[in-house]
């Protein structure tokens, strides 16, 4: 039954990597490219109400737990219980790395397709609420939105991302302790059903195991499907308002 999502996952992220500002990732000019990732923050920023929000809905006692255990990994600490900086902080910092100012990342307004990717984002989850399957429709969104689609995005940026930063220690280059490690640790790694065959799990795969154990019926799975194909079409919709840049890099 998991066949046909494996196979629309599979599908889907295929389609985003071969989105036209990722395949030609290449042309853009620096500050174009760093105008992407100061409006991807906005996406970041967003990230902890969408957490929140699947918490408090999430009466799945397993499913919250994991999601629980997952936003607080956004707020590590050492192991005298001292807070470390967040994963923000990281972004901001891998940002600043990138030759962004503190000027540039605090004062980019949000652009207006940015916010309404943001706001119908959220706006998705909360029309699950209420209906039978709120449960693993939430689940269904939170690991494509927030896990599988971001490692995906992280991966297509990494190709430009990389002539600044490292993805380990490195005498050259500041190493990226947000990117790489997002793109590491939130992918989707195996399909859906083969979570367990495998060593340590992913945040998609933590979620993944949740989603199969919920999908009861072809019925069910047919909702899944629908709130992970509108997840996908607000993150193409995101990066298709940067096409203009590329496109000024061409035919200038
Ligand atoms: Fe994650």
């Amino acid at each position: 039954m998991l066949e046909r999502i494996n196979s629309l996952e599979t599908n889907l992220i295929a389609q985003l990597k071969s989105h036209s500002l990722f395949t030609q990732i290449d042309t853009l000019a620096w500050q174009d490219f760093l105008a992407i990732l100061i409006q991807r923050r906005f996406l970041s920023l967003a990230i902890i109400n969408i957490y929140e929000l699947a918490i408090d809905a999430l009466t799945d006692k397993a499913a919250k737990q994991t999601v629980r255990e997952i936003l607080h990994e956004e707020y590590p600490r050492n192991t005298k219980g001292i807070p470390l900086p967040s994963h923000r902080e990281l972004l901001f910092q891998d940002l600043l790395n990138l030759g962004a100012t503190p000027k540039l990342i605090l004062t980019t307004p949000e652009t207006s397709i940015t916010r309404e990717v943001r706001l119908q984002s959220y706006q998705l989850m909360i029309n699950c609420l209420g209906k039978t399957e709120a449960q693993i429709q939430l689940i269904a969104f939170l690991r494509f939105w927030a896990e599988v689609l971001v490692a995906v995005e992280y991966s297509c940026l990494w190709q430009r991302i990389s002539e600044r930063l490292a993805s380990k220690n490195s005498e050259d280059k500041p190493r990226s302790e947000f990117y790489y490690f997002h793109l590491i640790h939130d992918s989707r790694n195996s399909d859906l059903g083969q979570e367990n065959l495998l060593g340590g799990l992913t945040h998609s795969q933590e979620l993944g195991i949740h989603l199969k154990r919920l999908i009861s019926s072809t019925e069910v799975l047919d909702l899944c499907i629908t709130v992970e194909n509108q997840a996908y079409l607000l993150k193409y919709k995101f990066y298709n308002q940067f096409l203009d840049s590329l496109q000024k890099v061409i035919y200038d």
